[in-house]
């Protein structure tokens, strides 16, 4: 579990330090308090970045030079230490027991995260991009060796396609075999994990919403798979030479969200999509300390936006039985009602100063 987490210098936060539960604590306060910062600077600290800006910049608090996170991690009689700072001009360090660590990917790997956004409904009605990186961001907690793949094939793909751009292709056999096995590996581990996480929604879904029956999630790997992705590779080479990059393969992959075999996005309310999100969300949380044996923090914002006192409080039944959860909200009575007595270490939030109820 987290034990506690400091935070100097993101966006109005500083000097703040806050204890956290080892089952759920909640934070509330005013528009503008801070309580998506507090969020946003845990974040950091576990996956490297901000989950509402891809620069350090916006995030660093006005006429500072850095921001820096710092948090306390026990787990199975170990503790250890991390801890991130970034700054102005986009360069970051990160450490574990004090110690700098080469990459960012190492703090991601100690910490797993699952992040519900105010706005994340993107992933049910925006690009594929966000929901491959649902299956990669499961990927990267259960599946050794991921990142070294996904980083070869990325690779790979960047090379066919700058080659496609100057009019050459497969000028290199030995890149394009790299690209056809390595996307053959990806998409291996993308498939099993797209099947856990369907069978996950499936039994979690209905507990937040009778609404939820019936939804089901299915893989695109991103070409036919009745034929291998260097076939594929193959056919495709003469149009994607016209058109200058890479048609197929699993940088196209997706997955489709469907209730009762319609689009979510198309059948959906709004606040349905929220209560499929968090769904989602769950499963995927889920998925993950089951293969990794490794409880996720969850970090849900704005719990109850967009839902009604009955959702909020199946939304609360099922978070509950998760172990470590941060909640925010603007008002305690909506928080404390949802969650239905259960204990609740609560926060309240004013212009930046974090203090315990
Ligand atoms: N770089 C920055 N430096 C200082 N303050 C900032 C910076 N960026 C944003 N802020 C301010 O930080 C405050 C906290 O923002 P935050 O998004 O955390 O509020 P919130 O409590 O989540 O509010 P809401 O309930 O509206 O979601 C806001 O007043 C915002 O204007
Ligand atoms: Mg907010």
């Amino acid at each position: 579990m987290l034990e506690y987490v400091e935070v100097e210098g993101v966006r109005n936060l500083s000097g703040v330090k806050v204890p956290l539960s080892a089952g759920a604590t909640a934070l509330f306060g005013a528009n503008g308090s801070g309580k998506t910062s507090f969020l946003e600077a845990i974040y950091l600290l576990g996956v490297g970045r901000s989950f509402r800006t891809h620069q350090s910049r916006p995030m660093i608090q006005h006429g500072a030079e850095f921001c820096r996170v710092v948090g306390r991690l026990s787990e199975q009689g170990r503790s250890l230490t991390m801890g991130i700072e970034k700054y102005r001009d986009g360069g970051a360090k990160a450490r574990l027991e004090g110690e700098p660590v080469p990459s960012l990917s190492d703090l991601a790997q100690q910490l797993p995260l699952i992040l519900v956004e105010t706005d994340g409904l993107g992933l049910l009605t925006g690009p594929p991009e966000g929901r491959r990186r649902l299956l990669d961001g499961t990927l990267f907690h259960v599946e050794q060796g991921f990142l070294a793949v996904w980083r070869r094939y990325a690779q790979a793909i960047r090379q066919r396609n700058a080659g496609l751009r100057r009019g050459i292709l497969d000028g290199d056999s030995a890149w394009r075999e790299e690209l056809a096995q390595t996307g053959e590996q990806l998409t291996a581990v993308r498939a099993a994990v797209a099947t856990q996480l369907g069978e996950k929604l499936c039994e979690i879904a209905p507990q937040l919403s009778d609404d939820l029956r019936g939804v089901e999630l299915a893989f695109r790997p991103g070409w036919d798979r009745r034929e291998t992705l260097a076939a594929a590779l193959d056919k495709s080479a003469q149009t994607d030479k016209i058109q200058g990059f890479t048609r197929v393969g699993p940088h196209r992959a997706d997955i489709k969200l469907t209730r009762d075999g319609v689009l979510v996005s198309e059948v959906l309310s709004r606040g349905q999509m929220k209560l499929m999100f968090v769904a989602i969300k769950l499963a995927q949380g889920q998925l993950i300390e089951a293969l990794s044996h490794r409880a996720p923090f969850y970090l849900i914002d704005d719990l109850p936006a967009e839902l009604d006192q009955a959702h909020r409080a199946a939304v609360c039944t099922e978070l509950g039985a998760q172990r470590q959860v941060l909640l925010t909200a603007v008002d305690r009575g909506s928080l404390e009602a949802a969650w239905g007595g259960h204990p609740l270490e609560l926060f309240h939030v004013e212009q930046g100063v974090i203090s315990r109820c």
